[in-house]
């Protein structure tokens, strides 16, 4: 949630920054800007909307080799070029980009700045404005930096820079993620490697509390106490082709299509020479010395979860919950005595779960991270990590981190039911090389669901999922993915739970898509179908070939019954993927969203 970028070399830095805050546009992208400091002053160029809008404003003619850039998610103040970043103080010497909340801002404005004409309606400008003022106070910009961070609380990744010191971006994170990149002759600022993955591989991770100093030919983190510390970089694993568009219109048609590919990697990373389960020995011990395990997560990340709850009681027989991240942080259940809590995330970044786990790590219950981006903050402040192993997912909606979240799921259920003593007849690996299978002959069905979106959403104002057990949790998915990037209001219920009050709503025509893939319902969800169909609603049902009737929409091909989430969500996705193509809707960045939630 807003993207960081900075740069200090021999280079004109403007491309260097435009290129990465493209790279990050997923990250929020109501505003952005750059300001980079030539010999004569600081240049600064804003806009509001998208980074192409920006790339229009910059003035090609200023050449300078050292600058910072921001793309915007609005948290304190609309969407708008005066609170877009980069923010300046008031004298223009100090120039700052930020991510993150600042919770105490209103009394810093008041207790520091009560003199200080503010222009933006942001957090973020107080910061700046403290780092001038304590920089007039002291003389010095570094002690003014530290000073001002000690101040703050909430979350934030910092870069500065000093007209006065040409030669060095003040770097700080509390928080939100930051890594500085390393090259030749010069070093870089970023909030995601992706950014800089343009320029090197090569990056150093930020921890919260230290303060850095990155100049052309070299990066010093210090302590907040003036200590310094020595980190050795790493090498940032991503291939730059995974995150480029390639020859697909959006991300989200390619990150679809790359599922069944997900799912191979899936099973070659958790396979060992045996063809058995391969998991690191500590994860295992984790799940049988638990008593009960608490899944958190939040939106897709959630519904991977619902259905990650059956697999562990189903197969596994642990008592799981799973909790919206945003809720538990205020209101936590009874816990019991030997929890586990496992946290679900594509991004490993998500402030909403990373305020459970601070909680859960100072109580002492040990933690599982699932993700997809093994080094995130969720990741490292876990005990364990499991890795979804689905490649950068670039477009807001989820949709191949999902399936990959569930596949790790079953994988650790399975695996945890064997380390039981469970007798089972059921091979994960081997399955989910099935559902590879049939989520590629799906892949190749493009212009069915094209059409299905054509006959029941191009025009419908609501829509409604209907689902019994796993369905119903698919359903939920589905809803989510066809109302964020297609504004159709879209829910999901339980097959029998519309007649209790949500039927009221159909009429004639509305759209109710029914997913029928599990045997012991299929005869309760087709008899909810009648109900909505009998009130003039325009039923779509999608059922396994072992299951098809006569009138079902489409058929999908049949795979393990516990799996078959992992299959009939894409359906759900593509119609999505249609509908908002069908409908005018920017696909992969819907509006209102970011990719990545770093603030509560
Ligand atoms: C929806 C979507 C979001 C995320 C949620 C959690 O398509 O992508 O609902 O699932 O913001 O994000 P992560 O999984 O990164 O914690």
């Amino acid at each position: 949630m807003c993207g960081i970028v900075g740069y200090i070399g021999q280079e004109d830095s403007k491309e260097i920054l435009l290129t990465g805050l493209e790279k990050l546009e997923y990250r929020g992208y109501d505003s952005a800007g750059i300001a980079v400091r030539d010999e004569a002053d600081t240049n600064l160029f804003k806009v509001k909307g998208r980074i192409a809008n920006l790339r229009n404003e910059v003035d090609e003619s200023v050449k300078a080799n050292i600058g910072i850039g921001h793309t915007r998610w609005a948290t304190h103040g609309e969407p708008s070029t005066t609170n877009a970043h980069p923010h300046q103080s008031t004298s223009g010497r100090f120039t700052l980009v930020h991510n993150g909340v600042i919770e105490n801002f209103e009394e810093l404005k008041r207790d520091y700045l009560a003199d200080v004409n503010f222009v933006s309606e942001t957090d973020t400008e107080i910061i700046v404005q403290l780092i001038e003022k304590f920089a007039n106070e002291l003389g010095d910009a570094l002690e003014a930096f530290r000073k001002t961070i000690s101040l703050l609380h909430g979350s934030y990744a910092l870069a500065v820079l000093d007209r006065d010191q040409p030669e060095v971006v003040f770097v700080a994170k509390n928080k939100s993620p930051l890594l500085v990149g390393l090259g030749d002759d010069f070093n870089v600022v970023a909030s995601d490697s992706m950014a800089m993955l343009q320029v090197t591989d090569q990056f150093v991770e930020l921890m919260d509390g230290e303060v850095v100093l990155v100049k052309q030919d070299n990066v010093e983190i210090q302590k907040l106490d003036g200590t310094t510390v020595e980190r050795d970089p790493f090498t940032a694993e991503i291939d730059a082709s995974d995150i480029e568009k390639g020859t697909y219109p959006h991300f989200m048609l390619k990150e679809i299509d790359e599922q069944p590919f997900a799912m191979r990697k899936i099973i070659q990373e958790y396979q060992d020479d045996n063809d058995e389960i391969k998991l690191e020995e500590d994860v295992r011990q984790a799940m049988a010395n638990s008593d009960r395990v608490y899944i958190i997560a939040a939106g897709t990340s959630y519904h991977a979860g619902l259905i990650g709850k059956e697999f562990l009681e189903k197969i596994a027989q642990v008592p799981t919950e799973v909790h919206i991240a945003s809720e538990f942080s205020y209101n936590m259940p009874l816990l019991s005595e030997k929890p586990l809590f496992v946290f679900i995330s594509q991004s490993g970044e998500t402030a909403d779960l990373r305020s459970v786990l601070v909680e859960t790590n100072r109580l002492g219950h040990p933690a599982l991270t699932m993700t997809n981006v093994p080094g995130s903050t969720l990741s490292r402040e876990s005990d364990y990590t499991l890795h979804l192993h689905a490649g950068p997912e670039i477009a807001v909606a989820s949709t191949k981190a999902y399936t990959a979240q569930m596949a790790v799921l079953a994988i650790l259920a399975v695996d945890t039911a064997r380390a039981k003593g469970l007798t089972l007849d059921f091979d994960p690996l081997k399955e989910l090389g099935i559902v590879g299978n049939a989520m590629e002959a799906l892949c190749d069905q493009k212009e069915e669901f094209d059409q299905i979106a054509r006959d029941y959403l191009s025009t419908t104002r609501n829509c409604f999922f209907i689902g019994r057990g796993l369905d119903y949790f698919v359903g939920l998915e589905g809803a989510l993915k066809l109302k964020e990037i297609s504004y159709i209001q879209a829910e999901g219920f339980a097959g029998g739970e519309l007649k209790h009050g949500t039927i009221a709503l159909i009429e004639d025509g509305t759209p109710v898509i029914a997913l029928a893939t599990q045997e012991h319902v299929d005869g309760s969800i087709r008899s909810n179908v009648q109900e909505v169909v009998a009130r003039g609603a325009n039923a779509c049902i999608i059922s396994p070939e072992h299951l098809t009737r006569e009138g079902d929409a489409f058929s999908i091909p049949t795979v393990h019954p516990l799996l078959a989430p992992l299959v009939s969500v894409l359906p759900m996705q593509l119609i999505s993927y249609y509908a908002a193509l069908h409908r005018d809707c920017d696909v992969d960045k819907p509006r209102n969203l970011a990719k990545s939630v770093t603030v509560e």
